[in-house]
């Protein structure tokens, strides 16, 4: 379970271009559900998903996965959260383009606490649940947008987190391809996960059963559909 307690972000704290993007988020998020965090641009959502994915801290308030304080105490331990408990996919995919499928994926083994037995098996499995398992030994470079997103799923997965987050996911692909991406994460959510979606595309926040709506740092929205 994720929960956030009054949680405030400043920009440039002191500075004169200082900017509050969230102003007292409180958030709770069970297990296995499946949300998208809508609002317009600017709204605060990127700066919601970077403190829910401990790459980026907070100013005030709390936090919470399951029942333990996320603080940011050092990068390291920052990034020990992060590598064990979460996974993140952005819009651009941000793969190693002269790596190969294979090599993308198995790249954030090597950071993990909790070393695979068989990096490559583990690797492949997560290849074979976006169904890319059949393009191992492709360059990233030479793949299409959806088959890029598809391997950087993997890699967001392939540690096993609870909590996969992903933002503007769809946001550089075509209508279709957009679509099948996201029967990858709905896939991905039936199996478990949570997954938190930041999406501006409204086809794409319809299909999750919960929808947040951010605006100017706050919540103004937040609704379930049975
Ligand atoms: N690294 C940063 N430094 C300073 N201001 C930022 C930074 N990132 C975002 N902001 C500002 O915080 C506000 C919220 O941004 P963001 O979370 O990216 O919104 P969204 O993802 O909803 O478009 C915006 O006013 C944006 O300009
Ligand atoms: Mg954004």
């Amino acid at each position: 379970m994720i929960k956030l307690n009054n949680i405030h972000k400043i920009y440039n704290a002191g500075k004169p271009n200082e900017l509050e993007a969230l102003k007292g988020v409180s958030l709770e998020i069970k297990d296995g559900e499946l949300v998208a965090i809508i609002g317009k641009s600017g709204a605060g959502k990127s700066t919601l998903l970077h403190t829910l994915a401990c790459i980026d801290g907070f100013d005030e308030g709390e936090y919470y996965i399951d029942e333990q304080k996320i603080q940011y105490l050092s990068e390291k331990e920052y990034a020990k959260i992060r590598n064990e408990k979460i996974g993140i996919v952005m819009q651009d995919f941000a793969l190693i383009d002269d790596f190969t499928v294979l090599e993308n994926v198995m790249l954030p083994l090597d950071f993990a606490s909790k070393k695979k037995a068989n990096p490559k098996q583990s690797a492949t499995e997560a290849l074979q649940s976006v169904a890319m398992e059949t393009m191992l030994h492709s360059y990233a470079s030479k793949l299409s947008g959806g088959q890029k997103q598809r391997v950087a799923i993997a890699r967001a997965i392939v540690n096993e987190p609870g909590i996969l987050l992903a933002d503007e996911p769809t946001g550089a692909l075509d209508s279709k391809t957009a679509s099948e991406i996201m029967d990858v994460f709905k896939a991905l959510n039936a199996k478990g996960k949570t997954v938190i979606i930041v999406t501006h595309d409204p086809g794409i926040a319809g299909q999750c059963r919960r929808i947040i709506e951010i605006a100017d740092g706050v919540i103004v929205s937040d609704q379930t559909n049975e």
